[in-house]
């Protein structure tokens, strides 16, 4: 059984749909991350969840039960927004018991269930103290420590590190991939961070729009993509992408674009005569090549930028500037002229028109 399960859900503000019949099953244990630009809905879709926004469509089930109706008090859920608010007057071990105390939970257990969660999260130094003699990042432990000991069913995360410098961010990433590995309780995620999302989840769920553009595994996501909006948002450096016109010649085919003609066997793609496609190659699949050979991309280096093992080497083509990801020893000087390869089995080919990917299933 899905620990969550979204059935044809909307969600409208007065005539502004924002989330658009979207299907979703998340199963249990897993830890599944909402992505996608601001705005696209991550937070609504994530508070529908918790039962802080109305269902104006379809249907939410937890644990096999429809929510709809259900307090968020009474949904097996813990959520841990961006703002943790902790109560700056109470000590770190109130603040953490505070649900439980309201609960009227005999004290001696609350005690028990304090001290372990502390010790889960390395807090127990802490307890006697008040927030703000901690740091953002022991802060932000009590606030997990906070939802933790509700031994919810599913964890509910909202840009939970976005207030976070980015040493404590790094830090904190690890302990939340580690917690969930050790209490494995099923969590949904939100960030518009791709490096968050690649590292902590099981499976990413890409919005844009109120839309689903693509499920699947950070692998799947990053090798794989559907379409170029899904392309254009995974990877740093960003995908370079060539419009290019499709010719059949021989048993293959070649694509003219970016002032250039390559020549492709095309096995992996639907192709057709004359179809106008998008080449997609991401930075590090650009390979340092010979000048002369077939099948290059090359220009003058306009632009260097030096990353420390690796340099992005930025040149012009055919009036298009693409992006190679290359080590730093093989890095050109400024305005040399630079030529690189690329393998076919690390290309993407998407339709011009629709955005979808021509790769066959
Ligand atoms: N109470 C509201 N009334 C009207 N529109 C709203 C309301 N709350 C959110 N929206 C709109 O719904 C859309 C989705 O908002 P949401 O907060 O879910 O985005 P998000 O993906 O979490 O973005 P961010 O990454 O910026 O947090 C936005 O266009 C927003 O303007
Ligand atoms: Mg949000």
């Amino acid at each position: 059984m899905s620990a969550i399960v979204c059935s044809h859900v909307d969600k409208a503000y007065g005539a502004t749909t924002v989330i658009r019949d979207l299907n979703l099953a998340i199963e249990e244990h897993e830890f599944v991350v909402f992505l996608g630009p601001s705005g696209c809905g991550k937070s609504t879709l994530l508070r529908m969840l918790a039962g802080l926004e109305d269902i104006s469509g379809g249907e939410v089930s937890i644990g096999g039960k429809v929510v709809n109706d259900l307090e968020p008090g009474d949904r097996g859920i813990a959520m841990v927004f961006q703002n943790y608010a902790l109560y700056p007057h109470m000590t770190i071990f109130d603040n953490i018991a505070f649900g439980l105390k309201r609960q009227k939970v005999p004290a001696a257990e609350i005690k028990k269930r304090v001290e372990a969660v502390s010790r889960t999260l390395g807090l127990e130094p802490y307890l006697g103290r008040k927030p703000t003699e901690l740091s953002g990042g022991q802060q932000q432990r009590v606030a997990i420590a906070r939802a933790m000991i509700k031994t919810p069913k599913v964890f509910l995360f909202d840009e939970p590190l976005s207030n976070l410098d980015a040493k404590l961010r790094n830090h904190m990433r690890v302990e939340i991939a580690r917690l969930h590995q050790s209490l494995k309780t099923t969590t949904v995620y939100v960030t518009h961070d791709q490096l968050e999302a690649m590292t902590l989840a099981d499976r990413i769920v890409l919005l844009k729009d109120g839309v689903i553009e693509q499920i699947g595994s950070p692998a799947e996501i990053y090798r794989r993509p559907g379409n170029l909006f899904v392309a254009g948002f995974i990877g740093t450096p960003n995908m370079n992408f060539i419009e290019a016109m499709v010719g059949r010649k021989g048993d293959g085919w070649t694509l003219t674009g970016a002032g250039t003609v390559l020549s492709l066997q095309g096995g992996d793609f639907d192709l057709r005569h004359g179809d106008r496609v998008v080449l997609g190659v991401r930075p590090p699949d650009l390979k340092t090549a010979q000048a002369g050979r077939a099948n290059l991309l090359q220009g003058t280096a306009d632009l260097i930028e030096f990353h420390g093992n690796d340099a992005l080497v930025t040149f012009g083509s055919g009036g298009k500037e693409i992006s190679a990801l290359v080590p730093a020893r093989e890095c050109p000087e400024l305005r040399a002229p630079v030529h690189y390869m690329f393998d076919e089995e690390s290309i993407h080919l998407f339709d011009a028109e629709t955005g979808k990917s021509l790769r066959r299933q």
